[in-house]
């Protein structure tokens, strides 16, 4: 208990010194001009939890908004709520020609884009060997369950790296010459920052994209990146699970965040050009990340436990 303090105590110190720095980083920033409905918005994995939100209230406040995800009937029961200022296409982000049937759709309508969201991302919900489909530590994996593993993590790239790949690809340029302040905001995850154990393939793909975009952010500086960083929402992403594995945290639609908050922090992130990593809730998560450099293992147990992983 006297080391769980110490630690909480640690933790305290390092926001007391934290918080005013964030502050101070983040005061000189750029704050938008555009009028809510001049700003035309491409929202990618529209059709449910965040990035329907976020669709949503843009809509709410006027914003032109381009929805786009692969369920159809979903995406286009969206448009017709958000309204005459929305369009909306069927496409799978990792497909260039999809993004580019996008990117058309957008130049013909609206001649440019301001601000792109990439919501969309799949769920990955194993222990890792569980994958090989070996029972115990000991037993040696064989050549079908090692190439069903390697399936599985192909698909979980698809979709938390590729996708967000193939977005930054086909719309940077046409934000940077289009835009007067062209943002991009990417949903990322504490699972890219905080290892968990069942979900080394999601937070593995979770933070290449991270790191993608972060890189991004330095290679385009006229571009204003906002990395959102959340821990478990509510809704029904372990259904996107590439590896159909259980869930064993505690139940996401009891102890989740709300969708139309996350959404809000979103915005606001945007609106205010926030750039960099954004951590919801920040505490204790931001704080995670940093204790894991200094005391790994607390964060680990910390990690199992949340996760009903025997350490
Ligand atoms: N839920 C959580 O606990 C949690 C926590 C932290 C971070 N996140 C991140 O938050 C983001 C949104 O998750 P959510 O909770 O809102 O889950 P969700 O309700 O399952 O939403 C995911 C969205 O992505 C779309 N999508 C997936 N693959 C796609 C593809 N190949 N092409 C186009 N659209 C695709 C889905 O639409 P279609 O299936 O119709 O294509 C859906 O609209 C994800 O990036 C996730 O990693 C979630």
């Amino acid at each position: 208990m006297a080391v769980l303090d110490s630690l909480y105590l640690a933790g305290g110190i390092v926001a007391a010194t934290a918080i005013p720095i964030y502050i101070f980083a983040r005061l000189g920033r750029k704050l938008r001009v555009l009028n809510s409905s001049e700003e035309r918005v491409l929202i990618l994995g529209a059709s449910s939890g965040v990035g329907r939100a976020i669709a949503q209230q843009y809509a709410r406040r006027g914003a032109r908004v381009c929805i786009v995800a692969r369920r159809a009937e979903k995406i286009s029961a969206l448009a017709a709520e958000c309204g005459k200022g929305c369009i909306w296409e069927v496409a799978d982000f990792t497909a260039a020609e999809d993004m580019v049937r996008v990117r058309d759709t957008i130049l013909r309508k609206w001649d440019g884009l301001d601000t792109l969201h990439v919501c969309a991302g799949v769920s990955a919900l194993q222990p890792v060997m569980a994958l090989t489909g070996v029972q115990s530590a000991e037993q040696d994996a064989g050549n079908s369950g090692i190439e069903n593993a390697a399936d599985i993590a192909r698909r979980a790239s698809q979709g938390n790296f590729i996708g967000p790949f193939v977005a930054a690809v086909t719309f940077i340029p046409m934000l940077t010459r289009t835009s007067t302040t062209p943002s991009i905001l990417l949903v990322s995850s504490v699972a890219a920052v905080v290892p968990a154990p069942t979900r080394a393939l999601y937070a593995a793909t979770k933070a290449s994209s991270l790191l993608l975009f972060q890189s991004l952010a330095i290679e385009h500086p006229g571009i204003a990146f906002t990395f959102v960083l959340p821990a478990t929402i509510e809704g029904n992403f372990r259904a996107s699970a590439v590896d159909a594995g259980p869930v064993l945290e505690a139940d996401p639609n009891k102890y989740g965040l709300k969708t139309e908050y996350v959404a809000k922090r979103c915005i606001e992130a945007v609106d205010g050009r926030v750039t960099g990593n954004v951590v919801l809730p920040w505490f204790p998560y931001a704080l995670a990340h940093h204790l894991y450099y200094l005391i790994p293992s607390f964060i680990e147990r910390r990690a199992a436990k949340k996760y009903n992983f025997p350490s």
